[in-house]
């Protein structure tokens, strides 16, 4: 069966953005982005690069990993505040959202149904493991269905902000076995976790 996988950045302080949203490694934003983290991004997962900067960096590679995304839609509308309705044309692309009626791009995929339901009818589907992008929400709302964690964490703090899950998400602690790191000289650090199963 395949896994579902919250592949997101984080602050060292637990962030995934400031306290006013917004795209914190956007032109406006806070987060410093090293060279090696996007050669590193480049390398091993290329699939999860919006169109945009595949086509700035000309990368073609499909990826091994994932060949579905999950966003909430207050993530969604940052790129499309940008003018981008489909960040992830080469990935099937579903936005969950009970207050959109239609969708900006007919390839995008709105769900307003439980999306703990949609991700365990996906993950009896074939295919590679299904991206969770976030936000905050969107995660916190599919916290027990995750299986694998790949926390790109930034050598920053932030102090406050929006937490990895959101603080509406259950109290259910759960213990991870670390599978992979990698640690990029720019202070970047790459951790995947994986659900030690209840
Ligand atoms: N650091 C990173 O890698 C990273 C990655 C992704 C996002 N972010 C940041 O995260 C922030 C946005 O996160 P967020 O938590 O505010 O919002 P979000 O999770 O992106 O979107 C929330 C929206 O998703 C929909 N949704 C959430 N739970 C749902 C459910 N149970 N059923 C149906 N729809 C549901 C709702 O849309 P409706 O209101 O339309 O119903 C809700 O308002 C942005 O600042 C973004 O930049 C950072």
């Amino acid at each position: 069966m395949r896994k579902l996988v919250h592949y997101i950045g984080t602050t060292l302080d637990g962030f995934i953005a400031g306290p006013d949203g917004g795209d914190p490694t956007g032109p406006n934003g806070f987060w410093p982005i090293a060279e090696d983290y996007v050669q590193h991004l480049v390398t091993e997962y290329p699939e999860t690069l919006p169109v945009q900067a595949r086509q700035a960096l000309s990368v073609t590679a499909e990826g091994t990993r994932f060949d579905t995304v999950l966003e909430g839609r207050r993530s969604y509308e940052i790129g499309l505040a940008a003018g981008i309705a489909d960040a992830y044309p080469h990935l099937r692309h579903l936005v969950f959202s009970r207050t959109l009626t239609e969708s900006p791009n007919p390839a995008v995929e709105l769900v307003a149904d439980d999306p703990v339901a949609t991700v365990r009818r996906l993950k009896h589907q074939d295919g590679k493991d299904i991206w969770l992008l976030g936000g905050a929400q969107l995660a916190g709302a599919l916290y027990s269905e995750i299986d694998t964690l790949i926390l790109k964490v930034g050598p920053l703090t932030i102090g406050n902000g929006i937490p990895l899950f959101s603080r509406e998400a259950a109290f259910d602690p759960r213990t991870w076995t670390l599978a992979d790191h990698t640690v990029l000289k720019s202070g970047a650090v790459f951790l995947t976790y994986t659900r030690v199963s209840d």
